[in-house]
């Protein structure tokens, strides 16, 4: 089972329309993080062709059509650490994934991650999730840093990544906000935190 690593979980019933506003959340934990395998192809697919140009754009930076093949190939070949999440309470979204986080290996010890939420997602948590996974993963991987390139008006990324780590450096550069995060101190807090 490609599947097989759950890395984190947290209790998340999903996104609810108004009326269903005051359902209680199940009591079991639903949205967790899983390592991406080859049977994850189509799902990913249509994770891509869910989402919003606004949101294809903040994660690719352009305004891409179609799940760029080599990206794909990568995080599905395990080239590439990559972490999807998915909703294991609810039955209408079996076989779907609304989230993916990644890492591209750069310079020695270095690799930058990046992430992306289904649109109806957004705002749940769920990104929280990944980047907390991927980040463990780099770690446990032996990763020495890992570097986050985002937009300066993209205030969720920012926002999120400044909560998680708050250790992180960052620094302009061409137009963009870089964000180091120094993995051996960050995995020692979040020991220490737990
Ligand atoms: C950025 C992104 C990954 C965040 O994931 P998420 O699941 O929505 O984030 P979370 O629910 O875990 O919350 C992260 C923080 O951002 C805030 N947030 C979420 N959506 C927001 C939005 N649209 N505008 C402003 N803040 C937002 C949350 O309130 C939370 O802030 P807090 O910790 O101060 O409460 C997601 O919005 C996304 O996929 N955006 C498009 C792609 C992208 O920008 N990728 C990052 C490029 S590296």
């Amino acid at each position: 089972m490609v599947n097989a690593l759950q890395v984190s979980e947290l209790t998340l019933p999903g996104p609810v329309s108004p009326s269903q506003a005051t359902a209680a959340p199940p009591a079991k934990p639903c949205v967790i993080s899983c390592e991406v395998g080859p049977a994850y192809r189509q799902a990913l697919l249509d994770l891509f062709a869910r989402s919003s140009p606004d949101t294809r754009r903040s994660r690719f930076h352009q305004a891409l059509s179609v799940f760029p093949q080599r990206y794909l190939d990568e995080i599905l070949t395990g080239r590439q650490p990559a972490l999807v999440a998915r909703d294991t309470c609810q039955e209408e979204n079996h076989g779907k994934v609304f989230g993916l986080a990644s890492a591209t290996p750069a310079a020695l010890g270095t690799a930058e991650f990046a992430v992306w939420i289904d649109d109806a997602w957004q705002g749940h948590g769920v990104g929280t999730l990944l980047v907390r996974g991927i980040l463990r993963l780099l770690a446990e991987q032996g990763t020495h840093t890992a570097i986050g390139i985002m937009e300066p008006d993209n205030l969720a990324i920012r926002r999120l990544v400044g909560r998680i780590a708050p250790g992180a450096a960052a620094r302009f550069e061409d137009g963009m906000i870089v964000v180091s995060v120094p993995l051996p101190d960050w995995a020692a807090a979040q020991s220490a935190g737990s």
